[in-house]
């Protein structure tokens, strides 16, 4: 039997069990993913042993991935320039990792609304923590410019270092005049979700033609995005990013290459609810 499974801390509240254990019935594989809660003072210890422990690799989430980047041998590119890695494998008894988050973005998008991203232009992405690095990764890999907004502007400084030239960090007072310049906005905030601290954004400025997405999907209509229905501008939401995210690790491990079907998207949906 192949068995794999999630890392992280908390972990209790990860769909991942829900989406591997759907592909695992649909293809009626003699396998097993399973939640593994590992303490931050433990993570170390656990990727060490990881080559030897029988499991054929894991999906990495909160707050591991860092520590996950730092202890796989063949790291892939993708990986090694956000400094995080979501999807380990075992090759040739060396640990093996990727990010598949920017693949996750990019895919929900291309499924969402094909042809997002033609022409490229100026994509706003709200927010710079962890899944943003992912975010602007996907869009400078297809071709747009970034302008990276974030309430605490150090830290999109720290992000658009990455990406010298091609990454302008701000601040929020800037989002009311790049909303009319930008193609494509992307929330990775939580601002506004638990009734305070709404974004200081006019979605009025936003031109017509423009795509909003979150990455939140808990709710799965964010304020974001029902601002932006409310406007009649074309949304995707966040919870593809998850799905989309998972199918590479599930290929690795156990052989094939699964789908992100409306079945498994109804199944996610109703846990949420
Ligand atoms: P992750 O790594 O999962 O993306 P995170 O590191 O907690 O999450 O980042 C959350 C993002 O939401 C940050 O960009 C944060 O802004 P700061 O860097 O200034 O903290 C942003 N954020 C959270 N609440 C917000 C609010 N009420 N208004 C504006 N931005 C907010």
């Amino acid at each position: 039997m192949t068995k794999a499974g999630v890392i992280g801390w908390p972990i209790a509240h990860s769909r991942s069990p829900m989406i591997h254990g759907f592909w695992l019935r649909q293809f009626g594989i003699d396998g097993s993913y399973e939640r593994i809660p590992v303490e931050p003072g433990a993570a170390d210890a656990f990727f060490e042993g990881l080559p030897r422990s029988g499991l054929a690799g894991v999906n990495v989430t909160l707050p591991h991935k860092e520590t996950a980047a730092r202890h796989v041998r063949r790291l892939d590119p993708v990986a090694a320039d956000l400094g995080a890695a979501n999807t380990l494998w075992i090759e040739d008894g060396e640990l093996a990792g990727t990010n598949t988050d920017v693949h996750g973005f990019l895919a929900n998008l291309d499924e969402g609304l094909p042809g997002w991203d033609a022409p490229a232009g100026l994509a706003l992405v709200i927010g710079a923590g962890g899944a943003a690095r992912a975010v602007v990764r996907g869009l400078l890999d297809r071709g747009f410019d970034v302008a990276l907004a974030n309430r605490t502007v150090a830290r999109a400084e720290a992000v658009a270092a990455a990406a010298p030239g091609r990454v302008r960090p701000v601040g929020l007072d800037a989002l009311d005049r790049l909303a009319g310049e930008a193609r494509v906005i992307v929330n990775t905030t939580s601002a506004g979700l638990h009734g305070e601290g709404d974004l200081p954004l006019d979605f009025d400025r936003i031109g017509s033609e423009s795509i909003i997405t979150d990455i939140v999907y808990v709710p799965l209509e964010t304020p974001v995005l029902a601002r932006a229905r409310a406007r009649g501008l074309r949304t995707v939401d966040g919870l593809g990013m998850l799905l989309h995210q998972a199918v590479p690790g599930f290929e690795k491990w156990f052989g094939v290459r699964p789908e992100v079907t409306p079945e498994l998207r109804e199944l996610v949906v109703a846990d949420l609810s």
